[in-house]
């Protein structure tokens, strides 16, 4: 099987190394005169300019951020028909309006980690999980090659769930907002300053808030949230019932979760986020 990447970031890296251990004969493509291109080259992968991709007849996986997927499409591979594109992500098709042909496929491979985690869990003999969708299937050979691609990158050896594109980005975009990136970040960097500022070590501190986070996680991953707090002692199940409607009253929680809601669903926040993005990231 053959496949071409469009850009090699996060998820382009860990998709060529794995589809390529996996068998597959993977070519890179992307913006010239970054980094990426370089590297591909660099990790033995043949590489094509962006204006050879007309030419391309197999499946292409466009793994460039999202922001910049409809721009590119736009350049590059607006004039071809009855293509395979894939995406890991379904933020781009959900929002951006991009004009595939009717005689293409429009396919989501949706990886449920960061690339890394995925090159690191393959290499281990797991994967991470996996959100399929056909939008398109104007060839009727989508579900296949979505299956085929999610078994190449080691997905399956965790699950792969049907779903929509809607449905993986809206999703995904308020997991990330709310707990993910938003309140998890917030809350152990908050209390370890808060913390060492009462005094405490800040190794002690970072350890109680952070390290045993994970535990926490890997035992609600296990047993539920409710088979969790089952778990803990007497003083974490008490003080915790009592604390977290001090730290986040649940009307208000969910009133605040209901407006980044809505401007997921309207589609103010991906506005903002191709307005703003990239100018405001520091890395
Ligand atoms: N971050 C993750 O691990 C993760 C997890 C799940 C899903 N995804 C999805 O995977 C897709 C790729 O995300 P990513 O995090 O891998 O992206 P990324 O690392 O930020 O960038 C990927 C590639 O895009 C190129 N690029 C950046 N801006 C460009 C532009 N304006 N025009 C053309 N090429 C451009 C970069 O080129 P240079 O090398 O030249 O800089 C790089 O090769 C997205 O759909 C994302 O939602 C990502």
């Amino acid at each position: 099987m053959e496949i071409t990447l469009v850009g090699y970031g996060n998820q382009g890296r860990a998709w060529a190394a794995n589809l390529r251990d996996s068998g597959w004969k993977v070519r890179v493509s992307g913006r010239v005169g970054g980094s990426g291109m370089k590297e591909a080259q660099k990790a033995g992968f043949p590489v094509i300019s962006p204006e050879q991709l007309g030419a391309v007849t197999g499946p292409v996986a466009i793994l460039l951020p999202d922001e910049a997927v409809a721009g590119f499409y736009a350049q590059y591979l607006s004039q071809g028909r009855g293509r395979q594109f894939l995406f890991a992500h379904g933020f781009a098709v959900t929002f951006g309006k991009i004009p595939f042909a009717p005689e293409d496929d429009v396919i989501l491979v949706g990886v449920k980690g960061i690339g890394t985690k995925l090159r690191e869990n393959y290499l281990a003999g797991s994967g991470v999980m996996g959100v399929l969708d056909v939008r398109q299937n104007a060839s009727g050979k989508g579900w296949e090659l979505a299956d085929l691609v999610a078994e190449g990158l080691g997905l399956k050896r965790v699950g792969t769930l049907k779903s929509t594109f809607e449905q993986e980005t809206k999703t995904d975009l308020l997991s990330e907002q709310v707990i993910l990136c938003g309140a998890v970040p917030r809350l152990v960097e908050e209390t370890i300053e808060f913390l060492v500022e009462k005094g405490i070590d800040r190794q002690l501190a970072t350890y109680e808030c952070l390290n045993e986070l994970k535990l926490i996680v890997d035992m609600m991953v296990e047993y539920g949230v409710k088979g969790m707090m089952d778990r803990v002692s007497t003083a974490a199940y008490f003080g915790g019932n009592e604390a977290a409607e001090v730290v986040l009253p649940k009307a208000e929680l969910r009133n605040r979760t209901e407006k980044l809601w809505r401007a997921i669903e309207d589609g103010s926040f991906a506005k903002r986020l191709a307005e703003t993005a990239g100018k405001t990231r520091k890395k």
